[in-house]
């Protein structure tokens, strides 16, 4: 389907050349037929009619009599919106061209001032954080649960909420994440009550939620349950392409204008028209087709569920955790009955049996389904698991696994910009413990930050960070050399 303009032998020369890396590893990869249990939905193109895939590259054009300008909308963008903000339940609908990551900037700075402080999910998404940097808000962390069994972060409950604005009553709102990259489903319309009870706004950050508008057998969105803001990465669960996500609007609480503005403010001159078109593809797609290609979607993951409820050790997470509701699109695997970590599943899966998952962390490994993929592929991945299943050792007594516990925060005064920028130097992580962070230090997957600019560091992160710089995980923001012999970190010079 889109390969017709690269012949074989073109494909070979391309190989052979050095000078075009990120090609050679796109040919590589697509042309490998693994399947996709990762972002973005569409799925190598699955998820799109054929019309569109073939018509992309002719769709790449700019802002030409008969097309419209997303700064300033009057015709066909415009109309285009406002179909969404109808489709999705908002009052008013933004089309963004750089990811959840620009629409959950641009909604700090349309709700709030520099100097407000306000309530945020501690295992926000990094983006959140850069928002804060930019915009001189502070912020008072809600310091998520843990659940033992899952090995697993949970939502902060309302009662933490509650206690928050108790003892922060100066707080303008809050910024939740919903759901988070594991499924978990923070409780949204308490938090909604309890913010407008109080006089505060509700952002929420539901990259992760955008399928949600689609079908009643999904959680409700949050702009149902009372978000005044929601930012959603179209891409990572709807036909869409990457970076495809709409901000809404979804109480009178928040200016349009402010809005507006500060998208414009945060966007390119130059926005994609391939992105807004598959925007539009995939508001089409909610309104038209996706209530029942979701009803086929999630029958068909309900009889693998059941299946996969019969593995010994290898554990899939249950739709409900604690009284806790959960994506019952976002399979997450957890191996830690097993000897397996959640790398090394990721890591089998793709080898022995050609499944790419979404990410892994230590203990589980999580797989983005959408109703772009077909049985076949859900069926393999269903017996693939079990095949591990079996094929797997119980886990080893002495095996030391890595906790990604939440850690109580003392106060964190995020700095300015200037001073993140320039005010600081590297240290070895050994001399660190009490100084005062001036990076980011984000595992990723997720890119949730384990310590923020302005947070001291504790005994504990440098434990933390030493187990993590000799195991898998990715993580951005120290400085790794000499075999995980010699890390440094990033401090404040103070
Ligand atoms: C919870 C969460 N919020 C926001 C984002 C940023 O989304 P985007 O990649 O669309 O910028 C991500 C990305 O993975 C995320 O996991």
């Amino acid at each position: 389907m889109k390969r017709d303009f690269i012949n074989e032998k073109e494909r070979a020369e391309m190989k052979k050349r050095a000078e075009t890396p990120i090609i050679n590893a796109l040919e590589t990869y697509s042309t490998n037929g693994k399947i996709k249990m990762h972002m973005p939905g569409h799925k190598g193109g699955k998820g799109f009619a054929k019309w569109f895939v073939e018509n992309l590259v002719q769709y790449d054009i700019t802002e030409i009599p008969g097309l419209d300008n997303l700064h300033n909308p009057e015709s066909v963008i415009k109309a285009s919106m406002e179909r969404c903000a109808n489709v999705f339940g908002a009052r008013k609908s933004f089309y963004l061209v750089n990811g959840s990551t620009s629409g959950i900037h641009a909604m700090l700075i349309s709700a709030f001032n520099r100097g407000d402080r306000l309530l945020v999910q501690r295992d926000c998404h990094q983006s959140v954080i850069n928002a804060l940097i930019l915009s001189g808000i502070q912020p008072v962390f809600v310091t998520p649960g843990y659940n033992e069994r899952w090995h697993l972060k949970m939502p902060a409950g309302l009662h933490d909420w509650e206690k928050a604005v108790l003892s922060n009553p100066d707080i303008k709102g809050a910024v939740v994440t919903y759901p988070d990259y594991y499924g978990m489903c923070a409780p949204i319309s308490e938090i909604a009550d309890l913010m407008h009870q109080n006089g505060k706004l509700l952002l929420v950050d539901e990259a992760h939620g955008a399928h949600f508008a689609i079908s009643r057998r999904l959680p409700q969105t949050a702009l149902k349950q009372g978000a005044d803001l929601c930012v959603q990465s179209f891409h990572k669960t709807l036909p869409a392409l990457t970076q495809a996500a709409v901000l809404h609007i979804g109480s009178d609480r928040i200016s349009e204008d402010r809005v507006k503005r500060a998208v414009s403010m945060l966007t390119t001159t130059s926005p994609s028209y391939p992105v807004m078109a598959s925007i539009e593809y995939a508001a089409d797609f909610a309104k038209t087709d996706g209530s029942g290609e979701y009803d086929r979607l999630i029958c068909l993951l309900d009889d693998i569920k059941k299946e996969l409820n019969k593995m010994v050790r290898l554990k899939i997470l249950p739709d409900e955790i604690q009284g806790i509701k959960r994506d019952p699109t976002r399979i997450v695997i957890d191996t830690s009955d097993s000897c397996l970590t959640g790398y090394d599943l990721y890591e089998k899966l793709s080898r022995e049996y050609g499944i790419v998952a979404e990410m892994a962390d230590e203990s589980h490994v999580v797989f983005i389904v959408t109703t772009a993929d077909s049985e076949k592929e859900l069926t393999h991945l269903k017996n693939s698991l079990m095949d591990l299943d079996r094929k797997s050792d119980p886990a080893d007594s002495q095996k030391k696994h890595l906790s990604f516990r939440p850690m109580e925060q003392g106060k964190c005064i995020i700095p300015e910009l200037s001073v993140y920028l320039n005010g600081c130097r590297y240290i070895p992580l050994n001399d660190s413990e009490g100084k005062r962070s001036a990076g980011m230090v984000t595992p990723y997957p997720p890119g949730i930050p384990m310590l923020c600019p302005g947070e001291t560091i504790t005994r504990e992160h440098i434990h933390l960070l030493r187990d993590i710089s000799t195991s898998r995980v990715d993580v951005h923001g120290i400085s790794i050399s000499g075999n995980g012999r010699e890390i440094k970190i990033r401090v404040f010079d103070e």
